[in-house]
């Protein structure tokens, strides 16, 4: 089947087999990062620009590292560094980017909808990187991928997701593609946190963290996303941590080979204890990594390549 989406906006109106062919991509491309030399020709001569207007360590630098791994100029810059400082509109600025003959833009932004909002006034693919409480595509597609190089198929698999499910953007996207890929996913937490709506996603909603841990191969962590709530969901951070906290005792319900997942930044003693977040279980730094291969895989497919066409032949 031939790739033909131009923008990545959402994890939720992407297919199953659209999926497939972003995993497949980016296994291709993992290929490469192993090598002394680490990069391909496919995006030579294409320009992409990185417009971060909310912060970010992790996203950034991967979309950074992903197009230099294809061989494109990248540029990168922030909120703290651009003309929006001045009053300037992002549809403004975004059609500026184009007018220097960018050829695809990655967007971080807090409002909701940004993403989709300049995939239609801009001509060249957007890709998003996280816009408000709604989706994190590449998050999700990262995600899922590392969960499959470990459990192999989703299919019946159950998969928690704990933590501030309402304000998080990441928990939006898994349940998207966990759903798509047939995974049993369950979302615990505070109901204040995790309203029994989500069901409507096709996840069961828990609030007691005991049951739903139960024989879990993956947990996936979220820290409480405070820049994005007007008033507190819970009483104290102390009493989260009591009540919802990852630690070694619940971490003892899980099924015994499960994987502990966070997207980062973590909140090392409020969401997750440390001694776990290290530990042998723990896979949120191969998370980070796989983010460049499959950024690398959404770079290459929106800029116009075919799955079936990736070439690991070094520059
Ligand atoms: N996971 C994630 O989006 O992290 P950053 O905010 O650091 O990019």
């Amino acid at each position: 089947m031939p790739w033909n989406r131009r923008h990545l906006l959402t994890l939720e109106d992407l297919s199953l087999a659209e999926i497939d062919q972003i995993h497949a991509t980016a296994a291709a491309f993992k290929k490469i990062l192993g090598r002394s030399v680490k990069k391909v020709p496919a995006l030579r001569g294409k320009t992409i620009v990185n417009l971060f207007l909310e912060p970010s360590t992790r996203t950034r630098i991967s979309f950074e590292m992903a197009a230099k791994r294809l061989s494109a100029d990248v540029i990168s810059f922030d909120a703290a560094s651009s003309s929006t400082t001045k009053g300037e509109t992002l549809r403004d600025t975004a059609q500026n980017i184009q007018a220097l003959n960018a050829d695809l833009i990655v967007l971080r932004h807090s409002a909701s909808g940004s993403p989709l909002y300049l995939s239609r006034v801009l001509d060249i693919p957007v890709v998003n990187a996280g816009d408000g409480a709604h989706e994190h595509p590449t998050q999700g597609l990262l995600d899922t991928f590392t969960m499959r190089e470990h459990l192999g198929s989703l299919r019946g698999r159950k998969v928690v997701i704990l933590g501030d499910i309402l304000f998080s953007r990441v928990a939006r996207s898994n349940i998207h593609a966990l759903v798509k890929l047939g995974a049993a996913v369950t979302l615990v937490g505070p109901s204040t946190l995790v309203p029994d709506w989500f069901t409507a996603l096709g996840a069961k909603v828990s609030h007691d963290l005991k049951s739903a841990l139960a024989d879990a191969e993956v947990v996936m962590l979220l820290r409480i996303q405070h820049e994005r709530q007007s008033s507190s969901h819970f009483p104290s951070l102390g009493e989260y941590t009591g009540m919802f906290g990852l630690n070694q005792t619940r971490a003892g319900w899980l099924n015994p080979k499960a994987i502990i997942m966070h997207p980062g930044p973590i909140n090392r003693g409020v969401e997750i204890d440390s001694d776990l977040a290290d530990g042998p279980r723990s896979v949120i730094l191969e998370q980070v990594t796989n983010g460049i291969a499959v950024r690398m895989a959404v770079l290459y497919l929106c800029s116009g390549g075919q799955p079936e066409a990736v070439t690991t032949n070094a520059t």
